[in-house]
Parts: structure tokens; C-alpha cells; sequence
């Protein structure tokens, strides 16, 4: 056993999920589920989660508040990273709260037994009939975005009978650059996102003045994947001028390792980073809100795939049966994954892991190192769990995967695979 472990630190870097090792058959396996065995029962390209590295993630969240003490430190799930009933109803479980971006993941949230008065309703361009929703829900809290949603909200507030307020937080542009990708930095003065700083103070006055609405606090997120806490840092500063709140909600954003020389800063560094921030430039409040949703998933979850054909046009191509319908980040950001085959893990063979659209850009790996990999290979990326299952799509016909738990040797199907009928199931003849 101690040999085996230390075969599987020497070759599974920090981007794979906490339970993976490398097994006495010489394959990875996630949650005790031998991965090569995994994929030949269940099917491929399959998104496959260690269900005690989402707990553990959420419990060093809940750990790192608990220890900052009092004022209270609340930590809500971003569905957008994972939009899986499962995974809600895991973190559900757990104690968190959920921060959901539309109606749609409302309705989500809701159905996997978040308290509605823990869920978080964002938006930059809520609708009517979400705004409708949410209230009727009795939700937590609204993020304000913009003058519009005030007068919208102020509208349906206003023909409730029951007297009821609803509590609600200004959502500023605190001009604290996130220090990642341009397309998920949302910190920045010329943002979609929010009130810019000097627009503030109206946009308190507004709400205030608007009966059935509650004023709580004040909210910001600076972007995503951010691997320094220095940025983390400013966001309070940013919001200084507005205080006192009885409520801050910081967002989320931490970043995660995607490959091995990616060091993000550990969850209870950023938990104690926000909560110092927010007790020195905030001063008094009741409760701090965090936002995580990549820093929960990420690294929990790798994606195995079959290997369709191997062949040299310059570069070694390994085409898999799977890519951007099931993983658009490396399209959209550039984002870098690592890549084994699951049953001769390591290897030196200087490939690019092509996905099966019909995209030259559809490159899942463009530098990927693997032991001579030949037709019918099982491979697997780490580190899939954030933003890909919630990206999926079905371009070319693809059948978004399904979603695999795998926890102490047993695997089980929480979102099963599509089918084709599932593909003509809108169609109205
Ligand atoms: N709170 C708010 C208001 C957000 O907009 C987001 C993410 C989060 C929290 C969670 O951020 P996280 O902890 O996951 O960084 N599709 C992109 C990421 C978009 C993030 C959008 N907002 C990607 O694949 O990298």
C-alpha cells in the first residue's frame, strides 16, 4: 500500500482529485473506481467526481469560517460552476448556501433542498418573471446590478400584500482588477457587472426610498481563477467608503491548480485574507458572505475519454471522443489541462489530445505527454470540474456525458448521459 501511494504522488499531480491514486492494476482510480474499468462499464467521455473531495472542500470552507469566529462568515455554492442537482444537493447537505445567476438555477438550487432563505439571486439582466419567482420563493437575498432592476423590483415589491420586505445587496464595479483572464475579470471599472463606485450612493438612496425592499449591504466579485490573495485584499478597500453594512458579500474567484506548477492559495488562507479585510476596512457587520464555486469543483472531477484514432500530421494527434461539447474552456480561455492515459499513467510521448469537432481549434490538450497511446486508450483530464459540465452543449449532436460519483470503490450515475431522443425532445411536429 505505501509503495502504491507514493507511485501515485510521484505521478498524479495536485490537479487530480484528493482519493486519486494510482491501484495495484497500474491504473488511476478516483473514489476507490478504477477509472479504465469505469469507462468500459459506464462509457465514455464521462465526467467522474470524488464525492469526498467535494465534501472535504466544502468542509475546509466551513472549517476556515468557523474559525474566523464571529462576525459570522457564510459560504455559498456559485451554481454556475456546477450546475448538477447531485453536487447542489451534496452542498446542500453540507451547510452551504447557493448563489444562483438566473431563474434557471434557481429553480435548481430550490429543487435540491437549499433553504430558500440561503439562496443568493444575482443578475445583470434579471427578468420579470425571475424577479417574480424569487420573491415568490422568498429567497434570501437579491444582488441589485442596476437602476432598472431597482424600479422593476420596487414595481413587484409594491403589489405584494403580505408586507413582507425583501432583503436585498447593491452589487458595485469596485474598480480591483482580477488579475486573470480578460473574458472572466469582472472586477474592472468598465464592467457589465454592477454599479460603478460613484454611481453607489445613489443606488443606496434608491433602495432605500423604495418601500418592501431591505437594504443589507453591499456586494463585489473581481473575476475568477485568480491564483495571488493580494487582489482578494483590495475588494473590501473598494467598499470602505460605504460602510457601515450589516451584510458584505465578496464573491468568489480563488483559482485552482489545473496542472502542477499552478500554486493557488489554500481555502483557509482566502476565508482569513476576506474576513481580516473585511473587520479592518469594513468595521461592524453581522455577516460575511463568501461566493466559491471553481475552489469547490475544479479539482474533484476529471473527464475520461476514449481515444478514436492516433496519427502524425506534424504533430502526433490523439483524437478522443469527446472536446468542446463536453469542455469549451480551452476554446474560450486558453484554459491548459493535463492529460493521462488512465491504465499506463505517465509516459513522454509529446502529443496534442484533439477533441472530435469539427473546429481546428478544438484542442483539448496542445502539449500533452503520454505513453505511446494507441486506439481504444482510456484517457482522462484532470481538474473538469468547474465550468464544464455547465458549459456543455450539444454542437455536432454530441450527448453531453453524464455524471459519475465515485466514493469507497462504488460508483454511482447522478445525471445519466443523453440519448438522441433527448436531442429531438424540443422538436414540435
Ligand atoms: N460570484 C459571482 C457573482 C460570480 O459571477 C461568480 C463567477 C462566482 C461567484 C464564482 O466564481 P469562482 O469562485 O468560480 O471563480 N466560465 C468561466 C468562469 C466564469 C465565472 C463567472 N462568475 C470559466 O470557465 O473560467
Amino acid at each position: 500500500m505505501a509503495t502504491e501511494t507514493k507511485e501515485a504522488q510521484a505521478t498524479l499531480s495536485a490537479a487530480y482529485p484528493r482519493s486519486a491514486r494510482i491501484n495495484a492494476r497500474g491504473a488511476i482510480e478516483v473514489g476507490g473506481c478504477d477509472l479504465g474499468q469505469l469507462a468500459r462499464e459506464l462509457g465514455t467521455p464521462a465526467y467522474v467526481v470524488d464525492e469526498q473531495d467535494l465534501r472535504s472542500r466544502a468542509r475546509a470552507y466551513l472549517d476556515a469560517a468557523q474559525r474566523v469566529g464571529l462576525p459570522e462568515v457564510a459560504v455559498a455554492f456559485a451554481a454556475k460552476a456546477f450546475p448538477c442537482t447531485a453536487v447542489l444537493e451534496l452542498f446542500a447537505a453540507e451547510g452551504l448556501w447557493c448563489d444562483v445567476a438566473s431563474g434557471g438555477e434557481l429553480a435548481l438550487a430550490l429543487a435540491a433542498g437549499f433553504p430558500a432563505q440561503r439562496v443568493i439571486l444575482h443578475g445583470n439582466a434579471k427578468s420579470r418573471p425571475e424577479l417574480e419567482r424569487a420573491l415568490e420563493a422568498a429567497i434570501g437575498l437579491i444582488v441589485i446590478d442596476n437602476f432598472d432592476e431597482i424600479a422593476r423590483l420596487g414595481e413587484l415589491v409594491g403589489r405584494r400584500s403580505d408586507g413582507e420586505q425583501q432583503r436585498v445587496l447593491i452589487r458595485a464595479t469596485p474598480d480591483v482588477a482580477g488579475q486573470t483572464h480578460a473574458k472572466i475579470s469582472t472586477g474592472q471599472a468598465d464592467s457589465k457587472f454592477g454599479f460603478a463606485l460613484e454611481d453607489v450612493p445613489a443606488a443606496i438612496e434608491a433602495v432605500r426610498a423604495t418601500p418592501g425592499l431591505q437594504l443589507r449591504g453591499l456586494h463585489a466579485h473581481i473575476g475568477s481563477q485568480i491564483l495571488s490573495l493580494e487582489p482578494f485584499g483590495a475588494i473590501a478597500e473598494a467598499l470602505a467608503p460605504f460602510a457601515p453594512m450589516p451584510v458584505w458579500d465578496l464573491g468568489g474567484g480563488l483559482g485552482v491548480a489545473y496542472s502542477a506548477d499552478q500554486q493557488p492559495p489554500a481555502i483557509s488562507d482566502h476565508v482569513a485574507t476576506l474576513a481580516a479585510s473585511a473587520r479592518e476596512q469594513l468595521g461592524e457587520h453581522e455577516l460575511l458572505l463568501l461566493e466559491p464555486g471553481r475552489a469547490l469543483v475544479a479539482n474533484g472531477c476529471v473527464t475520461i475519454y476514449t481515444v478514436e484514432s492516433v496519427k502524425r500530421n506534424v504533430s502526433l494527434y490523439v483524437a478522443v471522443d469527446g472536446g468542446m461539447s463536453d469542455n469549451l474552456r480551452p476554446m474560450l480561455y486558453g484554459a491548459r489541462y493535463e492529460a493521462a492515459l488512465v491504465e499506463r499513467p505517465g509516459g513522454e510521448c509529446e502529443c496534442v489530445v484533439a477533441g472530435k469537432h469539427c473546429e481546428s481549434g478544438d484542442i483539448i490538450v496542445p502539449h500533452a505527454r503520454l505513453a505511446e497511446p494507441r486506439a481504444g486508450d482510456i484517457l482522462c483530464t484532470p481538474a473538469t470540474g468547474a465550468y464544464t459540465f455547465a458549459m456543455a452543449n450539444n454542437y455536432n449532436g454530441a450527448l453531453r456525458p453524464p455524471v459519475i460519483f465515485c466514493a469507497e470503490g462504488t460508483a454511482r450515475v447522478v445525471c445519466r448521459r443523453e440519448t438522441e431522443q433527448d436531442l429531438l425532445a424540443r422538436d414540435v411536429r
